[in-house]
């Protein structure tokens, strides 16, 4: 049976990696995948993650099973990151939280559910939208859509034609947005955008389903979740999906959750059954060491402090660099205006340059990006900054 198998082509970003890993050139830079870098070029383990580990260490006292949908302390400390304390109390029992493994795991449980609910729903995505997406979320049998959201030419949020198309989104389909620092483009909705999305939402009757991977890497903890909050305080039903990866740098602990408003505390009470049938029949239950880290350091003032301080570390770092990174690329001679980058959040950002070029900077320079043009900021740093500028502008001037 197996003789007839045929060999699948690398997923975009993590067969990126890999080539980088292959790579034996010296002068390698990885721009490619969504992994947070210091300067020296490393992914640490952030100190408050480390002390958490030593006490959880010490204490832990079993390792029986969790049960499907996680530990309650962590699905609550999760919650109340995201929609704060004041909003988390006022919906009651019409939300619930639910650990999944990673972000990843917790996109397709929210497609099961979605399955279930309405098969017949559409999801739309923002055009483009993270290269993962569509088949974590689409192996569910569900259909896409897509809807306008980057305009490459102005290097902004193309709102006016993104609501043109949600403006046609029937009852019963499904939006889903970038809660923020939007992957792969950078490019993020502004309060007044999330508002006027809010009203068509409950217009059109649509749901909204939100990927929040980076809260704390744009703006800060409160400020990258302004949309997600407007919506969880006044659409009648929502669906959050969230990643510990990138802020607590959890990546491999595959830490992430799982958080849906329902309209009624019936309707929770529902869905939670539903929620825990997925993620039995897909991985019985998620795994426990992240989601125990997350939790010590949400409700131990002390570590709390210490992450959240590593955290500011890591946003402004990345804000730097952008400022940096663009001044640089005009210092090289880059004909192109790449003062976009700056104004743009979170790790990502489109270079905006054609495929041939890219494939230049891979072949003959060893610098890895993803073939949209994605680059990941954070993997820039004082040793790298010439060699990537000038190497970029060498290869756009000569086409
Ligand atoms: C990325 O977009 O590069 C990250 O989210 C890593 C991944 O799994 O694709």
């Amino acid at each position: 049976m197996f003789e007839l198998l045929h060999p699948l082509p690398p997923d975009p970003i993590l067969g990126l990696n890999a080539a980088f890993k292959a790579d034996t050139n010296s002068k390698k830079v990885d721009l490619g995948i969504g992994v947070y870098k210091d300067e020296e070029g490393n992914t640490p383990v952030m100190k408050a993650v480390k002390e958490a580990e030593k006490r959880i260490l010490t204490s832990q006292a079993t390792k029986a099973y969790i049960g499907p949908t996680g530990a309650p302390a962590y699905n609550e400390a999760v919650a109340e990151l995201i929609l704060g304390p004041a909003l988390k109390t006022s919906l009651g029992g019409r939300r619930i939280t639910m650990q999944t493994p990673g972000g990843c795991g917790g996109l397709r449980i929210a497609a099961e559910f979605i399955a279930q609910a309405n098969g017949g729903a559409t999801i739309w995505v923002s055009d483009p939208t993270w290269a993962n997406h569509k088949p974590l979320i689409g192996s569910s049998g569900l259909k896409f859509n897509s809807y306008p959201y980057y305009n490459y030419e102005t290097h902004s949020v193309d709102f006016d034609s993104m609501m043109t198309t949600l403006a046609h989104v029937p009852k019963g389909d499904v939006v889903l947005l970038h809660g923020c620092c939007h992957n792969p483009s950078g490019a993020d909705l502004t309060p007044d955008q999330w508002q006027s999305i809010r009203d068509l939402a409950l217009k059109q009757n649509f749901t909204i389903f939100i990927d929040l991977a980076y809260q704390g890497m744009g703006d800060g903890l409160e400020d990258d979740v302004i949309g997600v909050r407007l919506l969880a305080e006044s659409v009648p039903e929502l669906i959050i999906v969230s990643s510990c990866s990138k802020n607590f740098g959890l990546y491999r602990e595959r830490t992430g959750a799982i958080t849906l408003i329902c309209q009624n505390e019936r309707e929770a009470s529902a869905a939670s059954t539903l929620i825990a049938a997925a993620a039995r029949a897909n991985y019985s239950m998620p795994p426990d060491h992240g989601a125990a880290i997350v939790q010590l350091i949400r409700e131990d003032p002390t570590l709390n402090l210490m992450w959240q301080e590593e955290l500011k570390e890591i946003r402004n770092r990345i804000n730097g660099l952008r400022i940096t990174f663009a001044n640089r690329l005009t210092e090289s001679g880059a004909q192109h205006d790449f003062s976009f980058i700056q104004k743009e959040k979170g790790m990502f950002s489109f270079l905006g340059i054609t495929k041939n070029q890219i494939q230049k900077l891979i072949n003959e320079y060893a610098i890895y990006l993803v073939d949209s043009s994605r680059i990941n900021v954070a993997s820039i740093n004082d040793g790298n900054i010439n060699y990537v500028t000038n190497s970029i502008v060498e290869v756009i001037s000569k086409e």
